[in-house]
């Protein structure tokens, strides 16, 4: 079964990002696909501050994303850009890591005046880890989206959600044309 790793930047739990994802999982793995969670701030914050690559829960982290066809990545915007705390995880993952795969980056913010945070922050660190093919990255304020229950997300923007719903179809049938390839 082909695998797609979402990688969950948000240093906070309730997190409106982290929500993203787990709707996105829900969509993936009714269309077929098995989604394994990287959620960065369950990760050793010492292998992460001290930069150490050789670290297990790092290394099995890292290995999971080798494998899988697809990557999602959530991060809010902290001081006008993706945060410290997925910085620090990216930094870990090899060289090329995102190479071969369908990307697709999200990003929520508490206002609309950062959503170029998506175009000129996390879209080019993800395109230095190699992803050439980054699919329908889409941005999300606050006002759109709550998390209910600690992890559901709802959606307080129909429109939002349905290009949201339109653009994991997307990433799915990316995912199914390298699958056949
Ligand atoms: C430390 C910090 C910095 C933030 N900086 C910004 C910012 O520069 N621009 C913005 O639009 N929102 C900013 N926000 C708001 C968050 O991006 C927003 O609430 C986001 O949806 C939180 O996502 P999360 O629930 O996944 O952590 C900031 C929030 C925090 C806590």
């Amino acid at each position: 079964m082909p695998s797609v790793v979402t990688i969950a930047g948000s240093p906070t739990h309730p997190s409106r990002s982290a929500g993203l994802l787990n709707y996105a999982a829900q969509q993936l793995e009714q269309a077929g696909l098995h989604v394994q969670p990287i959620i960065v701030r369950d990760l050793p914050a010492e292998a992460l501050i001290h930069g150490r690559y050789d670290d297990q829960t790092i290394q099995a982290a890292t290995a999971g994303i080798t494998a899988a066809r697809g990557v999602i990545v959530a991060t809010p915007v902290y001081k006008a850009t993706y945060t410290g705390v997925l910085k620090t995880f990216l930094d870990l993952c090899p060289a090329g890591a995102l190479a071969g795969k369908v990307v697709m980056p999200l990003v929520t913010g508490g206002s609309a005046s950062h959503s170029l945070a998506l175009e000129y922050g996390l879209k080019p660190v993800l395109a230095a880890l190699g992803a050439g093919l980054i699919v329908n990255g889409q941005y999300f304020m606050d006002s759109q989206i709550e998390v209910v229950n600690g992890t559901e997300l709802n959606f307080k923007d129909q429109e939002a959600e349905a290009k949201f719903r339109a653009s994991l179809d997307a990433f799915a049938a990316y995912i199914a044309g390298l699958t056949q390839k």
